[in-house]
């Protein structure tokens, strides 16, 4: 279990690369199984989640090779015949339910301990198993586990009664070998299950209104393995967006999309945020001074919910009130404790919270309880006056690809201890 020490008050400058995205990376290592080959992912980001879900597939007879030094990462899924993963692993990240899918359409057989994940709320898997069950899948549930067995999956109409990212990918991925046609409606349009859509279409799957909330999926006899380079994380760019920002400094992005991070820019633009669009890159000037601003966070293209701790930790040193608004997860306030810690004035009333904003932040120890609870102390870290020390950063190492690395690359003060 290591530490952040954080020294505030540095001005960053200079450029930062940004990796690819976990949260696409992850669906697309659980559909190599679907191929019965060797799939190659490149600039695949070196994170603890993806170590575990790699092992998760090794636990299912599947070959992974990780490259650390190229960021390549080879799996051969031929030999994988086990139908039940280590319930150690799938227990410590929730995103291992996504084998699921891809598991029943392989072997029309499943067993799979119920998921883990961050500590953001209940996390449910109805609306995954209302999918399978639709495409003949019968599920029981007992003993911790979902086990899933089917004769044949065929094709159906599927209504999502939410977007939920999760279940769209799984589904997408039982049905891509079913028999006929597949429909998803209102299915999640974030661009990781884009990109999960354009990595199962290269291994020649059939899927059409990719990015809609409409998913048509036409079976196909077999895929091919391929070799992927996955999308460029909006999560992370938006992370950096606001270091720039919360240290009045003035960053490059390398690796941006601008499409996918529209949502970000909008709100940067109302704090009153130079940016300049550069190729690939985002040149963000953090020196004005900033304005207050509301934030609810939505299913993509609203306002993602992964970007809220992060813009929290922001609007705590912005002048004025704001307000920010959960309705993805119920209990996604977890950083609000340790931000009042180091000096934040915020008051939660039920699913929003007021932050007035504080002239500054003081350094202190506080406890990163989630992934993005840890980037948003971080951040706060960052401005606050004096030493920041952070602790329980495995949740952190879960999504960022060494943060501190290259938050010093641009003049930060951050050990890790
Ligand atoms: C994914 C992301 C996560 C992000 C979230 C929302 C991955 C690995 N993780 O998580 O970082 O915060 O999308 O953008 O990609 N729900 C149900 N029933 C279900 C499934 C979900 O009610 O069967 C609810 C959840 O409780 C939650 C909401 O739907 O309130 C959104 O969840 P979902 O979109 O499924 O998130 P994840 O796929 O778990």
């Amino acid at each position: 279990m290591g530490k952040f020490i954080i020294k505030g008050g540095e001005t960053l400058s200079g450029e930062v690369n940004i990796s690819s995205a976990k949260n696409a990376v992850l669906p697309i290592i659980a559909a190599t199984i679907l191929s019965s080959g060797k799939c190659t992912i490149e600039n695949c980001p070196m994170l603890l989640d993806v170590f575990v879900i790699s092992n998760l597939l090794r636990s299912l007879g599947a070959k992974v090779n990780i490259d650390l030094n190229t960021s390549k990462l080879e799996i051969d899924t031929s030999e994988v015949k086990c139908i039940e993963p280590d319930s150690e692993l799938v227990r410590r990240m929730r995103g291992s339910f996504l084998i699921m899918g891809p598991m029943i359409s392989r072997f029309g057989k499943a067993k799979i301990s119920l998921p883990g994940g961050c500590n953001i709320g209940t996390r449910p898997i109805d609306l995954h198993l209302k999918g399978f069950k639709a495409l003949g899948v019968n599920i029981d549930i007992g003993h911790g586990y979902v086990e899933a067995s089917t004769s044949k999956l065929i094709g159906d109409k599927i209504y999502l009664d939410f977007p939920s990212v999760g279940a769209t990918e799984n589904i997408i991925m039982a049905s891509v070998l079913a028999e006929g046609e597949t429909i998803i409606e209102n299915a999640a349009e974030e661009p990781e299950v884009e990109d999960l859509s354009n990595f199962l279409n290269k291994m020649g799957a059939q899927i059409s209104g990719i990015g809609t909330d409409k998913i048509t999926i036409k079976g196909v006899k077999s895929l091919t393995p391929v070799i992927y380079k996955p999308i460029y994380d909006r999560i992370e760019i938006g992370t950096f967006m606001v270091a720039a920002a919360i240290t009045k400094s003035v960053i490059k992005i390398n690796g941006t999309n601008e499409e996918h991070i529209k949502p970000i820019i909008a709100k940067f633009s109302e704090l009153g945020i130079n940016m300049e669009k550069d190729n690939e890159s985002l040149i963000i000037d953090g020196r004005k001074e900033l304005r207050p601003l509301d934030i609810k966070t939505m299913p993509y293209p609203g306002f993602p919910t992964d970007m809220q701790p992060q813009m929290m930790a922001l609007l705590c040193c912005v002048e004025g009130t704001s307000v920010i608004s959960e309705t993805i997860f119920e209990n996604r306030f977890m950083h609000v404790p340790e931000l009042k810690r180091l000096g934040a004035n915020i008051k939660i009333d039920g699913r929003s919270a007021i932050i007035s904003g504080v002239k500054e932040l003081t350094g202190c120890s506080v406890k990163a309880t989630d992934l993005r609870a840890g980037a948003a102390l971080i951040l706060a870290g960052l401005a606050a006056e004096g030493e920041t020390e952070v602790s329980d950063i495995f949740h952190i190492d879960r999504g960022y690809v060494n943060i501190e690395k290259k938050l010093n690359g641009l003049g930060a003060s951050i050990k890790r201890v």
